[in-house]
């Protein structure tokens, strides 16, 4: 197998509904050459690989193969979405250090067969074990990413367009920090076509009452627990956003994403793994940008901060 020919293996850790519903998205994009699923459930990766596989005639030519850590060599990017449910009876910190010892052989594998390739990271909580993945690797931070919040910023920005009626494509707004309870809306810098939305709602008669976009927040912060009620997971909304940060980095597109990334420095926070629009391409995360917040945001910044950094002492990173 040639270096080119490997330049557009994908290989994704988890082949569960996350993992999978992005081989089948990545898939129909025609974006990877080769795509190969390693799960501990072999005949699970198995399984999806014979099912994705009999779409390749109808779609986009791709090899699609369940294999072992020793096919992530000269893959792009590795997409980890390996993940444990909690045990009955056990602690949010129990499942926290059950996943990161998952990580830690994970991680330790991939990098054992593929230091040359980036890691983009899913399973939650998705920033703490981003940075567990980055420590682990020993790779240089821009090429280990978490999905962070770009499915928050997603949710957030298809909420605002159902309310002021316009393409969520044409609403310009982030949720920064923990992809959690944590999570941080910029209303200050939230805008369609340039107008703020204050603006933009004195312009076109409609309401922009605190009330009404708190809810439209915490419609967005709350997401997944409503969809998990209904349907016991989300898996669309995330590899749809798992393949808008993987067409970044192998189209090179200095795409402005709201991804998990190595903060030092920024608004006073130093040694966590949070989302803030960071520009990404062929290498990774090639740098965050600093955003003009407000105060208040600035303050819900540094307590998503404060809380990932409490998480990560207690598991002693
Ligand atoms: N970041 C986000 O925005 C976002 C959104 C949705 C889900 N998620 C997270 O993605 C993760 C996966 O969710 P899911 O619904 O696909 O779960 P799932 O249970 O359907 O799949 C998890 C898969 O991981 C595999 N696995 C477990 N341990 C492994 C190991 N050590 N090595 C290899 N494979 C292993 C399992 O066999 C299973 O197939 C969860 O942590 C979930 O919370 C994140």
């Amino acid at each position: 197998m040639t270096q080119i020919q490997n330049m557009t293996r994908i290989a994704i850790v988890g082949a569960g509904n996350v993992g999978a519903t992005f081989a089948h998205t990545l898939m129909l994009s025609g974006l990877a050459a080769e795509i190969v699923l390693i799960d501990r459930n072999q005949a699970k990766a198995e399984g999806e690989a014979m099912d994705l596989n009999h779409a390749v005639p109808l779609v986009q030519p791709a090899r699609i193969w369940a294999g072992d850590y020793a096919d992530t060599a000269g893959a792009a990017v590795t997409v980890i979405t390996a993940g444990s449910a909690q045990h009955p009876g056990e602690t949010r910190l129990d499942l926290l250090q059950r996943n990161a010892a998952i990580f830690n052989d994970i991680v330790s594998q991939v990098v054992k067969y593929n230091p040359e390739g980036l890691i983009l990271v899913a399973t939650n909580p998705v920033d703490i074990l981003t940075y567990i993945a980055w420590k682990i690797s020993g790779l240089p931070a821009g090429r280990v990413l978490g999905s962070g919040t770009i499915l928050d910023t997603a949710r957030f920005r298809y909420l605002l367009s159902e309310h002021f009626g316009v393409d969520p494509r044409s609403v310009h707004a982030y949720i920064i920090g923990e992809h959690g309870d944590s999570e941080v809306p910029v209303w200050s810098l939230a805008n369609i076509a340039g107008m703020r939305l204050p603006m933009y709602c004195d312009k076109n008669g409609l309401n922009c009452d605190q009330n009404v976009l708190d809810e439209i927040f915490a419609k967005t912060r709350d997401a997944a627990y409503e969809i998990i009620e209904r349907k016991g997971a989300t898996y669309y909304a995330i590899a749809a956003g798992l393949m808008a940060i993987i067409r970044a980095i192998l189209r090179d597109q200095n795409s402005v994403l709201s991804v998990s990334s190595h903060i030092e420095n920024f608004y006073g926070i130093n040694d966590v793994y949070l989302s803030l629009p960071s520009i990404v391409d062929r290498g990774g995360v090639e740098r965050m940008l600093q955003m003009e917040l407000s105060q208040e945001e600035i303050a819900g910044l540094q307590y998503s901060a404060r809380i990932l950094r409490e998480t990560l002492d207690q598991l002693s990173y």
